[in-house]
């Protein structure tokens, strides 16, 4: 990976952190991208001294909004480097309905049209090195859930799970349409569950639910590194070059649910999402 420049979102914690550590170990230039300037300096520096790799820099940026988005994206193309990996890992869980800076719900906006939005924005660069893998984040929460595309932020009626799974088969429709654009290019994108992870996923939520939470996390949850490895195998693995456009679990191809598989609804929610992105591919 020595030669390679991966970016992760959402490594201040987590997933993404241990998927931004495995990287650097293996000697690629890693971008953090996360929220908290503070917190992401501290992680960088953490990651560069335990990986002795000085290629490790963090890039501050609220990915719920677009604006910083769009910021985030002008800062990673700038010097045109070509762009290797891009590991579409933040996301989260909002048990009450809350709005984004651009006014649309958090979770639609964080989980699914981040990840949107940004592989657009760095797109160009991923097809620059002859070859970029995109890796995105989803969840076995997909399963059992159907998008809502009349009401796809809950505007109506919110319930938090519920729209965390929407979520999640968003990043699964993404990814399989994602690939289908892509397909005779060398670009490549998959998608993944990391498993259920003990993780600060959730905390975000009122103490009963974090207690709750914790409780099964500390019965069922594997750990972080074991949570990072399917993202780090699609990330870096030559068993997956070339591979594209399919879901993993535990680093193997797994089947994704029938609803992730509706090309009409993986039409509809592009189309919705290019409208409140205002991003075209
Ligand atoms: N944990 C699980 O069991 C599980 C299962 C299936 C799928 N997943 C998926 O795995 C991914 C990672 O989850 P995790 O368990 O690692 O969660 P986590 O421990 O809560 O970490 C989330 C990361 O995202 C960052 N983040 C949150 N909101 C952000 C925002 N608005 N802008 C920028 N960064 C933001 C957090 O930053 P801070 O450090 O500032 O909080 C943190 O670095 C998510 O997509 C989740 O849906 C998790």
């Amino acid at each position: 990976m020595e030669s390679k420049l991966c970016i992760v979102t959402g490594a201040t914690d987590g997933i993404g952190r241990v998927t931004a550590q495995a990287l650097a170990e293996r000697g690629a230039e890693v971008v953090l991208v996360g929220r908290n300037a503070a917190k992401g300096a501290e992680v960088g520096k953490a990651i560069r001294r335990s990986s002795c790799n000085d290629r490790v820099r963090f890039e501050q940026a609220d990915l719920s909004s677009q604006t910083e988005i769009r910021a985030l994206a002008d800062r990673l193309t700038a010097g045109g480097a070509a762009i290797d990996v891009l590991v579409n890992n933040v996301g989260a869980l909002f048990m009450r309905r809350r709005e984004s800076a651009d006014g649309i719900e958090m979770t639609f906006a964080l989980n699914h049209l981040g990840y949107f939005l940004l592989t657009g924005l760095l797109l160009e660069r991923l097809h620059a090195n002859g070859g970029g893998r995109i890796v995105n984040v989803a969840s076995e929460a997909h399963r059992g859930a159907q998008m809502d595309l009349e009401d796809p932020q809950g505007t109506r009626r919110y319930r938090g799970w519920r729209a965390y799974q929407r979520s999640k088969l968003a990043n699964v429709l993404f990814t399989y349409r994602l690939a289908a654009l892509l397909a005779g290019t060398p670009v490549t994108a998959n998608c993944l569950h990391p498993g259920f992870v003990a993780s600060r996923f959730g905390h975000n939520n009122g103490w009963p639910f974090v207690a709750a939470l914790k409780v099964m996390m500390r019965l069922s949850a594997i750990d972080m590194e074991a949570g990072a490895r399917t993202s780090v195998h699609l990330a870096t693995s030559a068993d997956v070059a070339g591979v594209s456009g399919r879901y993993f679990d535990e680093c193997r191809e797994a089947a994704s649910s029938l609803a992730s598989h509706d090309e009409d609804a993986g039409r509809r929610l592009w189309e919705m999402s290019e409208t409140l992105t205002g991003h075209r591919y």
